[in-house]
């Protein structure tokens, strides 16, 4: 019997690699996404990729009234909740939008799941609930001390809501604490493409490389990679960073379905961290491109070192990152030329 699955923000970077996964697995999938920061036409790319059907609805999660219609419309097995705004800069400069958005549409989903008896919830946290701790993050660690910005105290937040929610009824949560995504869908078709000025350093590098070696006139804020700051305690002084598949951490969703009992919490890394120059320094070595660069001053919030240990994900659910540097340089860059 096929399960069904609710995916919010399945339009997004990770959500969209998600839902090939799920579909590759055999579940139908349900996307939800307000497409704030992502395009309708990923759906497409999404069926082309799997040769499979999906459900798309362009809802907004604070709207309750739609979202009561969806519910209302599917059983709903599982659901996985990318949903939710991201850009940790921005969180900065507009906490109330980050509180409210991110906050009240994760309990508008929570109570429509009760109301329909749906007990299953990935969660998709992030490594900023660790905070300013002393690397590898473990999942036993204490968490919400330290994090410098509105967007990483939400995702706390909300992993102590769902650990409340754990603790007095049926539901099963997993909390999955990304550390870096990057890279793409070998096929080139679906990638992380976010709407508006990137602040990741992934999509900031294919600015750059698209300025300096295809399309020469695009904006002139490309023309080399700020590099905030050099003169950390690290292998070369940039800042080090656990960069992770993105189909990689699209499949570790897809295992965690297959274990949920309680409340769980996984981090999903490679457990290495990569520094800015290495990553850089890999991008262009893979793909023969001119990436210049520039050192400035570090940026706020910013943190020296973070990876994790993954060995508790690999123990219980016998996922582990396996795609290399290498690959997520390569399959960024098919994204953009391929
Ligand atoms: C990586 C490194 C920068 C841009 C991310 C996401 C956040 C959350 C946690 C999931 C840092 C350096 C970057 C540039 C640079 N993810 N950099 N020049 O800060 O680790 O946070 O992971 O919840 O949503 O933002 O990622 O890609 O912004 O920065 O030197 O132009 O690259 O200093 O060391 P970060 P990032």
């Amino acid at each position: 019997m096929q399960k069904n699955i609710l995916v919010t923000g399945g339009t997004g970077f990770i959500g969209s690699h998600t839902c090939v996964e799920l579909l590759n697995n055999g579940y139908n999938v349900v996307i939800i996404d307000n497409l704030i920061n992502s395009k309708k036409i990923v759906v497409d790319k999404i069926k082309q990729i799997t040769n499979k059907n999906i459900i798309f609805y362009e809802i907004d999660l604070f709207d309750k009234y739609e979202l009561l219609q969806v519910f209302n419309k599917y059983k709903f097995d599982y659901v996985i909740h990318f949903a939710g705004l991201k850009a940790v800069a921005e969180s900065v400069n507009k906490p109330l939008l980050y509180y409210k958005n991110n906050i009240m549409i994760t309990l508008n989903l929570l109570e429509l799941m009760e109301t329909f008896k749906c007990y299953n919830l990935i969660f998709s946290s992030s490594a900023t609930v660790y905070g300013d701790q002393k690397p590898p993050f473990k999942e036993d660690m204490n968490i919400g001390q330290g994090i410098t910005n509105p967007y990483g105290q939400t995702k706390y937040m909300i992993e102590q809501i769902l650990k409340d929610l754990c603790s007095c009824n049926k539901f099963n949560i997993t909390c999955l604490r990304y550390f870096n995504p990057v890279g793409a869908h070998p096929s080139g078709l679906i990638g992380e493409d976010p709407n508006g000025i990137p602040n990741n350093l992934m999509p900031i590098i294919l600015k750059v490389a698209i300025k300096n070696n295809l399309v020469s006139d695009l904006d002139n804020r490309y023309e080399n990679i700020n590099i905030f700051g050099n003169d950390y305690d690290t292998k070369d002084g940039t800042c080090l960073r656990d960069y992770i598949h993105v189909v990689d951490l699209a499949k570790g969703h897809v295992k965690a379905l297959d274990n949920m009992k309680g409340y769980k919490i996984y981090n999903l890394g490679t457990g290495i961290g990569i520094s800015v120059l290495e990553m850089i320094n890999k991008f262009t070595e893979i793909n023969k491109v001119d990436l210049p660069y520039k050192i400035i001053g570090r940026r706020d919030g910013d943190l020296a070192e973070v990876y994790c240990d993954p060995s508790l994900v690999k123990d219980e659910l016998g996922w582990e990152a396996k795609l290399s540097l290498e690959d997520m340089c390569r399959d960024c860059w098919y994204f953009i030329i391929g």
